[in-house]
Order: structure tokens, then sequence, then C-alpha cells
């Protein structure tokens, strides 16, 4: 059974993906970070955000695997890497490539047909996983994400101002809504949370309730 969660930059899904895996007994899916990797991978190797023959041959060499929610690479961890403000800016030229995303299909596919998921990402409800039994969008106001988002790189030791990483979120969000393969969109059929005043544990409960209500309907119609 799948449950995903939709949504920008900064709206708190890993967090409450996280806790609502943990609560039901299911594992995390952080595909944001398969696309991070990527975008690492790509630019370790002086591939451009174009589609080419380069990146096609690359993509097909590559290994990418999670491994107690850690990330590794070609067999090394970059769970840290991928979470630098550099990765964060390319990340979107390479994400909206059809070459990247059909690599990706295929990965989370295969994850999620081992078990029970929930997954967080831009296209979770819409493409990756149609089937989910629940779809979340989660959404809050630009500057609550802004400042969410800061504090982490603040709490990382790293030096941008709120303002930039305002500018940075709003292009990213942009490029992800705009792009015309898979673009963030709120998938048919989901529930729209706005966590700009909520806490991760009040949104994590309510998307736990409403898990355990399709649940136990499906069981009952059994
Ligand atoms: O944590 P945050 O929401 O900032 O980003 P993320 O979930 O780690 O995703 C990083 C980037 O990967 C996004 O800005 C998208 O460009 C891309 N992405 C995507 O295109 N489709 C997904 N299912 C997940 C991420």
């Amino acid at each position: 059974m799948i449950i995903t969660i939709d949504g920008p930059a900064g709206a708190g899904k890993s967090t409450v993906a996280k806790k609502v895996a943990h609560t039901l007994g299911y594992e995390y899916l952080d595909t944001g970070a398969l696309y991070r990797a990527i975008a690492l991978y790509l630019r370790d190797k002086k591939v451009p955000p174009v589609e080419s023959d380069e990146m096609r041959t690359a993509l097909s060499n590559v290994d990418i695997h999670f491994e107690k929610e850690r990330i590794y690479l070609d067999g090394r961890d970059v769970s840290a890497e991928i979470r630098t403000v550099e990765i964060e800016t390319i990340v979107s030229s390479y994400a909206k490539l059809s070459m990247v995303r059909e690599k990706l299909l295929e990965i989370q596919r295969k994850l999620g047909s081992l078990g029970n998921i929930v997954a967080d990402g831009r296209d979770m409800g819409t493409v990756v996983f149609p089937e989910a039994i629940l779809k979340i969008y989660l959404n809050a106001e630009l500057k609550e994400r802004a400042k969410r988002r800061w504090n982490d790189i603040k709490a990382s030791g790293r030096d941008l101002s709120l303002e930039e990483v305002e500018v940075q979120l709003k292009k990213r969000d942009e490029e992800d809504s705009k792009r015309k393969h898979s673009p963030l969109r709120v998938p048919d059929g989901a529930f729209v949370i706005d966590s700009t005043d909520l806490t991760a544990d009040q949104i994590a409960e309510r998307v736990v309730e409403l898990a355990e209500n399709v649940i136990k309907s499906r069981g009952d119609c059994r």
C-alpha cells in the first residue's frame, strides 16, 4: 500500500512522511534524494543538463540505492553531499529532463513494489504512484517555507540570507511547476493541507487518521 505526499520545497513533506511511515510501520521513500543524487552524479561527470547520448550512457551506468534511509551513489554514501545549496540550485534543471525522469521512474516503481511505503516528491500521486491509497498535497506560504529552509541552512553552519533562500525556493518552485514532464501539481483526489500554521506532528496525526480510515474502509469492503 502506498501513501503519497507531494508539494513544493519547504512545505514539510519529508518530516511528515517520516513520522507517518514510522507510526504506520511503513518504509519512507525520499524521491527528492534520488533527483539530488542524479544531479550530483551528472555534475561530477561534467554532463550538462541537456539530453544527450553522453547523458544516456552515464544514466545507464549509475548505481543508486537506499540503505537505512541513507542514499548511496556507486557505493558511496552521498546523503550529506546532496543537501548542499549548490545541488539545490542545479537539481531542477536536471529533474525537468525526460531522460532523467524515465530512469528514476523505473527505480521508484521498483522500490514501491517492495512493500508498504510513504513516498514524498513532486509527481508521486500524479505519475509515479497513481494507484496510491491516499494522496496528500502539502503546501505552505512561501515566506514560511523560506524561513524553515533558512533555519535548516543556519543549523548546518552555512551562511545565506533569508531573502536569498526565498528567491531560490521561488525559482525552484517555478521550474518544478512549469516544466512539461511531470510538473508539480495537486493530484486528482488528493487531500490538500496547508502547513503554514501547523506543526509537523499535527499534520502527521491528520495524515495517519486519514490513512487509517482508508485502510479500514478497504478492509470493510472485502
Ligand atoms: O526538500 P525539498 O522539497 O527542497 O526538495 P526535494 O524533495 O529534495 O527535491 C529536490 C528537487 O528534485 C525538486 O526541486 C525537484 O526539482 C526534483 N524532484 C522532482 O522533480 N520530482 C520528485 N518526485 C522529487 C523531486
